[in-house]
């Protein structure tokens, strides 16, 4: 902490002065969710709290279809992102015209799509969802069959606790992907007092073996509420980090992935992102009002 202490006073100042607001991700660095951001969460909270932004800027510290939400939400404001590479291999899995294809090959079945995915994806779909309210919105779409994109295994996972039919596509999360069952043998076997808990990215073997899956805040609400004296929480590795601090009497133990979209964005480049006004995010002006439309239905539908 001594060593982030001079970037930390830096971007705050900073912050303040080019009126901006910072809003992180679960996922970031300790000294990213506990040093400079305004707000941290999950990714729909998140996306409520960037509807209720007062400052100019935006800086999103997290991946770029989170700065891309906020922009959606706030198009008159400046939204950056300390790097713009920071992608998702969700979110690279399908495109604009794979979903208009995926229509014409279910016509009336309506689409609900994860947030990890690009403004154009969210443009040509009825509405979206996020891992904290994906079984409630498929839920409440009409029809009994329901096209949920683009995580299999998010799908999957939604499938076994609703009654819809539920056509996925091949997407996966190449943090969550990895974990299997027998994984969590292994660390049941090297941890037998430990409480396992799961992000719903993770693929079903996995989340039909764990104590409690669900969102990142889920997760972090969980842990905070059920106290275990040990835990495990299969997801990426800043989670256990950020809440350890704030947790205490719980002994967090490794068994995480690192997701190295999240991880390029650091102290540094939040400092030049507010001295510079760089990388602003653009969204196209002609698809902002459909993906907007289907961010606002699911926080409308989530409340
Ligand atoms: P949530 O924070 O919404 O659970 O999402 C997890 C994730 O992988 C975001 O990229
Ligand atoms: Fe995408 Fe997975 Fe990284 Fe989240 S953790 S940004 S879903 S690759």
């Amino acid at each position: 902490w001594p060593f982030y202490a001079p970037l930390i006073f830096q971007i705050n100042a900073l912050k303040k002065e080019k009126d901006a607001v910072i809003l992180a991700h679960n996922y970031q660095t300790p000294q990213i969710y506990h040093g400079v951001a305004d707000i941290v969460g999950d990714s729909l909270q998140l996306a409520v709290e960037a509807t209720k932004v007062k400052q100019s800027v935006i800086v999103q510290c997290g991946v770029h279809f989170m700065a891309e939400t906020s922009k959606l939400l706030n198009p008159d404001k400046t939204v950056l992102i300390p790097d713009s590479r920071a992608g998702c291999s969700l979110a690279s899995s399908i495109t604009a015209a794979d979903v208009t294809a995926m229509r014409e090959m279910y016509p009336g079945v309506p689409v609900v799509t994860y947030v990890n995915t690009s403004a154009a994806v969210k443009a040509v779909t009825d509405v979206c969802c996020t891992s904290s309210n994906a079984l409630d919105i498929v839920n409440a779409v009409e029809g009994d069959t329901v096209i949920m994109i683009p995580d299999q295994f998010l799908a999957q996972n939604t499938a076994k606790k609703t009654d819809k039919k539920i056509i996925t596509w091949a997407g996966a999360c190449e943090v969550h992907e990895t974990f299997t069952a027998d994984d969590i043998s292994e660390l049941r076997h090297a941890y037998p007092t430990a409480k396992i808990i799961a992000h719903p990215e993770c693929p079903p073997e996995v989340i039909d073996v764990v104590d409690f899956s669900g969102s990142t805040a889920a997760m972090i609400n969980w842990v905070k509420t059920e106290r275990p004296p040990r835990v495990v929480m299969v997801t990426e590795c800043s989670m256990s980090d950020n809440v350890a601090s704030e947790t205490t009497g719980v002994d967090f133990l490794r068994g995480c992935n690192i997701c190295p979209h999240m991880k390029r964005i650091n102290l540094e480049n939040i400092l030049w992102s507010l001295h510079t006004n760089t990388e602003e995010v653009i969204v196209d002006p002609a698809i902002i009002p459909d993906a907007r439309r289907a961010v606002e239905r699911m926080i409308e539908m989530s409340r």
